[in-house]
């Protein structure tokens, strides 16, 4: 009989522990503290044992009852604080509510056109790569076959930077992305082709058409036997890509120190088709970049056999490429974050 009354007890306590809902718990009552319960029963059955067994029996039986009562009204009042922060919980939380959308964000014009511009070359078996920003006159300047002191140094209106221990005048943010054609050529060896898109630094003043910091991408290829040709050929399938397939090309003589012959390439205007309006200034060409093969100098500097190797390279303005291919008249909105200009480049 106290054997029985301890399994019942251990049963019930493990049963309540299941029990975490108002309508489980009123089932646990009446299977273990109804009328009909096995412990009811086995309390009335007390009558029929003698005196002193039912004392002690007596005893534990209502020691079980009472632990059972005492764990029910405790089980009750956690599943009724459960039950009401639930409800209060339901109360603050409007679920017919619309959900609040997340900003998305998108790139930033220039990012796109770089994008597009390297992918444009990607396709022609360039590899893309990046250089410092801060540069050194060596790079940026001297290997690039414009010495010291150079009237063609004026063409480059420069921030120079002040270091520790370094005279002054020689380390500078980078005014064109053309030292990497330098810094590529030292680390490997031809056949190369490679892009450098990247931010570049001028002392400017700004106006619709200048920044002082603004985005350029270069191109190089060295190379056995490359000609101008492969430079008209590459520029043309780039222009192609970009601006559309029946776009015309012009090239024209232009001076850069570190090419010879150096070019400046146009495209026949998008916009009217070489018929003269606002974009193309009533001329009919679009000035899209500065090109030419690679000097003789250039290769030497960096112990390229110039007899051996040749070589183009070209470098545009991810700006002037943008602001032509989507008609923008000022290249300050690219970098004023308004978002009613910049949200128009999806
Ligand atoms: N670095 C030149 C500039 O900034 C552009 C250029 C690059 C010209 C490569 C020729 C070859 O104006």
């Amino acid at each position: 009989m106290i054997e029985q009354l301890e399994e019942l007890r251990s049963k019930a306590l493990a049963d309540l522990g299941q029990v975490d809902d108002a309508k489980r718990l009123e089932d646990w009552r009446v299977t273990y503290l109804g009328k009909r319960s096995a412990l009811n029963q086995a309390l009335r059955g007390l009558a029929t044992l003698d005196a002193s067994d039912r004392r002690v029996v007596g005893q534990i039986g209502n020691d079980v009852k009472r632990l059972l009562e005492a764990e029910f009204v405790a089980r009750q009042s956690q599943i009724d604080r459960k039950t009401r922060e639930f409800e209060l919980v339901r109360e603050r939380l409007d679920v017919t509510l619309p959900g609040r959308p997340l900003p998305v964000g998108q790139v930033h014009p220039i990012t796109k056109v770089v994008g597009e511009i390297v992918e444009a070359f990607h396709g022609l078996g360039y590899d893309i790569v990046e250089g410092p920003e801060v540069e050194t006159d060596k790079y940026n300047f001297a290997l690039l076959n414009i010495p010291a002191e150079h009237p063609a140094r004026d063409r480059w209106d420069t921030f120079y930077v002040k270091t520790d221990g370094v005279p002054i005048g020689q380390h500078l943010l980078r005014t064109h992305t053309s030292p990497m054609q330098v810094r590529v050529m030292e680390r490997s060896r031809p056949p190369i082709r490679v892009v450098v898109p990247g931010r570049c630094y001028r002392y400017e003043a700004t106006d619709a058409t200048h920044e002082s910091e603004f985005t350029q991408i270069e191109g190089l290829a060295v190379d056995e036997h490359l000609t101008f040709a492969d430079l008209k050929g590459t520029l043309t399938a780039f222009a192609h890509a970009v601006f559309g397939a029946e776009r015309r090309t012009r090239f024209r003589v232009d001076f850069f120190p570190f090419v010879e012959p150096g070019a400046e390439m146009a495209i026949d205007c998008h916009v009217c088709h070489g018929a003269g309006c606002r974009l193309c200034k009533h001329t009919g060409w679009l000035e899209i970049m500065g090109a030419g093969m690679v000097h003789p100098r250039v290769l030497e500097g960096v112990g390229y056999d110039s007899s051996t190797y040749t070589g183009f390279a070209f470098g545009m303005g991810a700006e002037r490429i943008a602001m032509l291919k989507y008609g923008i008249d000022d290249i300050r909105t690219f970098y004023a974050n308004d978002l009613r200009f910049l949200r128009q480049f999806r």
